[in-house]
């Protein structure tokens, strides 16, 4: 028994994580494209700007001034322009709902 319940838990950890993923609003597969710079979940750790809980408006339209080459930035030109207008509408929203 002393080595079994231990090997259980380890078994019904995963499955914990699973649940807990399935129970948060939906995170568009996409979006931890962006956690390496800006912070798991938007939440910034570094000199790079938050995203999380900003006014989607803003962001949306953050985005596809990247995107057009109207807002200025070092990186985020390229990176804007690998969505379409709906993909980075979907990250405007699922960053401005992250607390
Ligand atoms: C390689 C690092 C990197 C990645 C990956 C990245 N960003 Fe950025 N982001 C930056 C930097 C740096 C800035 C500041 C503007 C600049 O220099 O490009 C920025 C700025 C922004 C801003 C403007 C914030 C403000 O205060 O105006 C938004 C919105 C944003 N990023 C969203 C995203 C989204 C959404 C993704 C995922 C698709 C993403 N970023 C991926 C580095 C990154």
């Amino acid at each position: 028994m002393k080595t079994v319940l231990p090997l259980l838990g380890l078994l019904l950890l995963p499955l914990a994580g699973i649940a807990a993923d399935t129970a948060a609003p939906a995170r568009p597969y996409f979006a931890a494209n962006c956690f390496n710079c800006h912070g798991t979940e938007g939440k910034a750790v570094s000199a790079i700007p938050t995203i999380a809980g900003r006014d989607r408006a803003y962001l949306e339209e953050a985005l596809k001034a990247f995107k057009a080459g109207t807002k200025q930035a070092t990186i985020m030109t390229q990176l804007a322009k690998g969505y379409t207008d709906e993909e980075l509408a979907i990250l405007a929203d699922y960053f401005a709902r992250q607390r």
